[in-house]
């Protein structure tokens, strides 16, 4: 393995830090490497051609009282595939947080467990303000660039897909609405070009959503007025409708005219699902009601008939028993996908009754699913997801949902591996749905190091064709997604594919 040490982040961490989220898979990463020439087990397949994409969290100060796992900075890890070889690459992304703080050499701003009113900065980013924008949840490809974001909501920070270089934010010529920012979670449209987001706030109408071209004009931006503040965390959209929701989990209206954000659950309200034309207006959005509860993730939409059909992840209970147990225990059963009991759910909205169905698709507890992206707002059949272990926010395998028939397929990573959220990489001239490629990077604590895996995704059970050792063992974190080489500004460039 060829590695070039491309920089270091000032770090105040403490030696002995013992926070759960900072140790063990979670620990942070605070070195940026570039490696080529990386040691392969099994054969890297030829007709595998871009660049993997993964966010994750990485804390470089302690937290002023309380640290969460989202509150890290965000690190973007970046695995290139050409011609049967792969690259490698980490950065931080350079927010404007991340510059501060490293400037000032500790906390500037409260994290999502702590008082915003605390922060020593009294600006900030996010639904409720005075928050660090650290871009750390999600990354996806527009325009041949990579964007990524927050999910309280912030700036979109452009990076080069392949250099991870920081390009600065994204503004769309000028039209950026920077007064509330973007959530995590925009969906982009492979097909169009387009590029579909909404934000969120604590002020009236609570939340919009907007569509960019693939020119990066912002071509809408309509109100989607809410009966108060709200906290989506994703969207989905058909090819010709977007999908929001008004979910009934919320902060306390009581608490927050004290200023405090306390989210609670609220059972007797109803799922509120809104179905908006893709460039349409205030006036023509239609609302339906579901079964209450709330959904982190959807997997995809698309339309059926007179029916817009929509598929995520149903939650059981969205605030799990609390069980009792330490302060982090309590704290973070929200983040166990086991104790929030998600499972793969439809819903059918149909347009011409206003009337609402739905259904569980299966036994099996997972989330943070992804499809071929090929099939985003199309009819599809499979989806990719992640099974975490009892109590932990962490991945210890990967299930293939097939929707048509209910069955899952599993791979297990094994005792003390986990695994990061795993895209679909289509084969390079693909004739079927699960004709490509499922690509992870696992942290192996047996081993002290990290791993690209690669499988056929038409067989996951066999378990990988291919694993590529990276220099560092890598963080767990969120978001992750996959780069066609066909998608990235300059891939045909042959000096883009990074030494390859
Ligand atoms: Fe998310």
């Amino acid at each position: 393995m060829d590695i070039e040490i491309l920089g270091r982040a000032l770090t105040t961490l403490p030696p002995d830090d013992d926070h759960p989220y900072r140790t063990g898979p979670w620990r942070p990463q605070h070195v940026e490497r570039a490696a080529v020439d990386l040691e392969v087990i099994g054969e890297i397949p030829a007709d595998l051609d871009g660049v993997y994409l993964r966010n994750t969290e990485n804390p470089v100060h302690p937290a002023m009282e309380i640290y969460h796992p989202f509150d890290g900075d965000g690190m973007v890890h970046a695995v290139g595939f050409r011609d049967g070889k792969a690259f490698y690459r980490n950065r931080f992304i350079r927010t404007d947080g991340f510059v501060a703080e490293q400037e000032a050499g500790h906390a500037l701003w409260a994290g999502l467990a702590e008082d915003p009113g605390r922060s020593p900065r009294q600006t900030g980013w996010g639904a409720r303000g005075r928050m660090k924008d650290a871009s750390s949840t999600d990354v996806v490809l527009h325009n041949g660039v990579a964007l990524t974001s927050f999910y309280q909501c912030g700036d979109l920070y452009r990076l080069s897909p392949t250099t991870l270089e920081t390009l600065g934010k994204a503004t769309w010529n000028g039209k950026f609405p920077s007064d509330v920012g973007v959530s995590a979670h925009p969906k982009y449209d492979e097909r169009t070009g387009e590029l579909m987001f909404f934000n969120y706030s604590t002020e009236a109408p609570y939340m919009h959503y907007g569509v960019v071209d693939g020119n990066d004009n912002l071509v809408t931006y309509i109100d989607v007025p809410l009966p108060g503040p709200r906290l989506p965390h994703d969207m989905a959209f058909t090819e010709n409708y977007a999908i929001l929701n008004d979910l009934p989990l919320f902060w306390a209206p009581e608490a927050l005219a004290k200023g405090k954000y306390a989210s609670r659950f609220y059972p007797d309200i109803p799922t509120r699902l809104a179905v908006i034309p893709r460039h349409g207006t205030t006036a023509d959005i239609k609302w339906f009601e579901a079964d209450p509860t709330y959904v982190l993730h959807w997997t995809n939409a698309y339309e059926e008939g007179d029916e817009i059909v929509l598929e995520g992840f149903f939650q059981t209970n969205p605030v799990p028993p609390s069980g009792g147990g330490t302060l982090y225990q309590r704290m973070f059963r929200f983040l166990d996908s086991n104790q929030l009991g998600t499972h793969l759910h439809r819903w059918r909205l149909n347009l011409t009754t206003g009337l609402s169905k739905e259904e569980r698709l299966t036994d099996v507890t997972s989330e943070f699913g992804m499809i071929n992206q090929q099939y985003a707002g199309r009819r599809h059949r499979y989806s990719y997801a992640a099974t975490s272990p009892a109590g932990w926010f962490l991945f210890d395998g990967l299930v293939k949902h097939d929707s048509l028939t209910g069955s899952a397929e599993r791979y297990e990573f094994g005792e003390g591996v986990f695994g990061s959220e795993t895209a679909m990489a289509p084969r390079i001239g693909s004739t079927a749905e699960d004709d490509g490629y499922l690509v992870t990077i696992t942290s192996d604590m047996n081993r002290d190091l990290s791993e690209c895996l690669i499988f056929h995704a038409n067989d996951v059970s066999a378990g990988p064709v291919a694993r590529i050792q990276l220099p560092e063992r890598v963080s767990s974190g969120t978001h992750s997604t996959w780069a066609p080489g066909c998608l990235i500004s300059g891939w045909d460039d042959p000096t883009t594919a990074l030494g390859l």
